[in-house]
């Protein structure tokens, strides 16, 4: 490993941070979490600095002849000018490898001592962590038993799979070689138990010399790891959530935005995201959310059973908390590292999907640090980099084939919350972030306080996502145009609606009431669906066989209006009919085949031929 490494860690105990012989300069400025510093002789942008007497972590984001700006991610209370400050000579970097799965994080991925130091109340303690501390972000003990799947001559590049460390009982984690290094020949790699700083093997580069591999590697977080080629996102994430599947689906590599209101459903779609979709790991930022959230997701989080093989779902999670009661710089640093965890499950192979909740939050922090800063302000004071900073973060999202020439493909998929004040879109972040996801899920307030749930309002949101094609050789060739009636139904809907509320429903023709009643019926029946319950999950094939039932009656009763049969007449006819649609949810997925077909033969047997 680079000679960065903090000296440290011996055992994840906390140590105070060592001097080193790297250059001292001096406090000059210190205004909350960002300070100025003189005399850091030959540091460059986004090392990593230590503050103050306590050697507070820090990073420096402006240079500017003697003076270097250091945005600090501890709480800098009793940082006074005058006081000492260290360039560590490197950038913030993160420890990759074995035992980050089941991980809890602060930002800058200092393992949080959680539910321990949570007091009666379930609130955490702040600070979690005593400042000044460093702790590994990886067990430096831990020993791991590696499985090589090379031999001594073999070719490797940068991210060949050297071999396999099992993590949990579900997880089987790939040791590949760092993307920093040459290709060369496989000297020597032996299995066995290792801790993640061992030597397990050598290579030779081209050029002569020996470079060690172990099973643990780093990366400087603001810097995307690298991999071959991007891959058109041409495969769905699979969320069992019906509103999104069918009318608003995210392809794996894509990313999606979650605006809304304040109690919206921001924070439970993103835990249903993290508990259901389909994905191999997952990274939870709760970036500056209340403390009282957040203890939510950490003791929630460690009890959930993973749906995929019944155990806990920490097995595939990396959590990553940083509430607002905690430095706010930090929560910048939080969101790369985040993504560059998330990069290297995606560089093995897997696909990732990474919640950010909420990415407002990080705005407000940028917000912040560049008042201090006094750059000139942009919209509503964010800096005028907001823009280029969140396309910074949605480019890091992707479908890539990987290095390592071995043709896999892994996958980042990221779905940022984001918490506009007073639920109005238009504002900055909203809008900024709009531009560089690929779907819209808008949360709608007024959905949210009808219980409306999840209140993603299907006029608004949108999928630039062409998955049709996948869903229609994956799951029924009938799929793109069942979409795109519901679609075509909900907009009408919504369009009739507003006629009924200007002149009442006198206006309406039969054909358009029988349509108001199974838009209502698609919206209860169908788009409404609790994240807790036995309908949190709804797999594709079953939410295809529930809205084409739907439809097939929308065709039986448009049948008997052309028929010239009283709509009152067939609705009250199908009143028993109708009933059993609103429950098509209940449906238990071991009868489901049976059940569906009662149901349509019944629609069949009513119906006007
Ligand atoms: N899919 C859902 N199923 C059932 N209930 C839901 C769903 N989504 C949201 N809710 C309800 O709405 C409440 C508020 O949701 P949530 O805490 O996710 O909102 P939020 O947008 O994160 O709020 P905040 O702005 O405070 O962060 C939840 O406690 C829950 O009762
Ligand atoms: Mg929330």
């Amino acid at each position: 490993m680079p000679e960065n490494d903090p000296p440290s860690s011996r055992n994840p105990t906390r140590q105070r941070r060592p001097l080193g012989n790297t250059p001292v300069g001096v406090i000059t400025h210190a205004a909350g979490p960002v300070v100025e510093a003189h005399g850091l002789t030959g540091a460059l942008l986004y090392h990593v600095a230590w503050v103050g007497r306590e050697r507070l972590i820090g990073e420096i984001i402006r240079l500017s002849g003697e003076i270097a700006t250091i945005q600090v991610y501890e709480d800098t209370s009793g940082v006074r000018v005058g006081d000492p400050v260290w360039d560590t000579g490197a950038p913030l970097w993160v420890e990759l490898g074995p035992g980050l799965l089941g991980s809890i994080y602060d930002g800058v991925q200092r393992p949080l001592p959680a539910l321990a130091e949570m007091d009666p109340a379930g609130v955490p303690r702040a600070p979690y962590v005593a400042r000044g501390v460093s702790l590994p972000g990886l067990d430096r003990e831990r020993k791991w038993r590696f499985e090589a799947a090379l031999a001594p001559g073999d070719h490797v590049e940068p991210g060949s799979v050297l071999g396999t460390v099992a993590e949990g009982q579900f997880f089987v984690h790939r040791i590949m070689v760092p993307p920093t290094y040459p290709a060369g020949t496989l000297a020597d790699l032996t299995s066995g138990e290792y801790n993640i700083r061992q030597v397990i093997g050598h290579l030779q580069p081209a050029g002569g010399g020996r470079l060690p591999l172990r099973l643990g590697q780093r990366w400087p977080v603001r810097q995307g790891r690298p991999f071959r080629h991007r891959l058109d996102p041409a495969v769905p994430l699979v969320t069992g959530q019906r509103i999104i599947d069918m009318l608003f689906p995210i392809a794996r590599g894509g990313a999606a935005i979650i605006p809304g209101g304040f109690g919206t459903g921001k924070t439970v779609t993103e835990q249903a995201l993290a508990k259901w979709a389909d994905a191999d790991v997952v990274v939870y930022i709760g970036c500056g959310e209340r403390g009282n959230e957040m203890t939510e997701v950490l003791t929630e989080f460690p009890q959930l059973e993973d749906p995929k093989h019944g155990g806990p779902l920490m097995e595939r999670t990396v959590l990553i908390a940083n509430t607002s009661n905690m430095p706010v710089a930090a929560r910048e640093a939080s969101v790369y590292t985040g993504l560059t965890i998330a990069e290297y499950f995606r560089d093995q192979g897997c696909h990732v999907a990474l919640m950010a909740d909420s990415t407002s939050r990080w705005g407000e922090a940028l917000r912040e640090v560049s008042g201090r800063l006094e750059e000139m302000p942009g919209e509503e004071g964010y800096p005028a980099y907001l823009a280029s900073r969140l396309a910074g973060f949605y480019e890091r999202a992707g479908t890539v084939e990987v290095l390592g020439g071995q043709d896999r493909s892994g996958s980042v998929t990221l779905i940022g919350a984001v918490s506009p004040p007073g639920g109005d879109f238009s504002e900055p972040m909203t809008q900024s972030s709009l531009r560089l996801a690929g779907t819209f899920w808008a949360l709608n307030v007024n959905l949210a306080r009808r219980r409306h749930f999840p209140s993603i309002d299907w006029i608004t949101s949108f999928t630039h996502y062409q998955l049709d094609g996948w869903f229609a050789a994956n799951v029924d060739s009938s799929w793109p145009q069942l979409r795109a009636q519901a679609q075509k139904l909900l907009q009408e809907e919504h369009e009739l609606e507003e006629i009924v509320q200007l002149v009442g429903s006198d206006a309406l023709s039969e054909r358009e009431r029988a349509l108001l009643v199974v838009g209502r019926l698609l919206r209860e029946a169908f788009l409404q669906q609790s994240a807790f319950g036995g309908d949190a999950f709804c797999p594709p094939a079953k939410q295809h066989a529930m809205l084409h039932t739907l439809l097939h009656y929308h065709a039986a009763l448009e049948a008997f209006v052309r028929a010239g049969q009283s709509l009152e007449i067939s609705l009250q006819d199908s009143e028993d009919m109708r009933r059993r649609l609103g429950r098509l949810r209940e449906l238990p997925d071991e009868t489901l085949d049976a059940d569906i077909s009662a149901i349509n033969a019944d629609i069949d047997r009513w119906k006007p031929s």
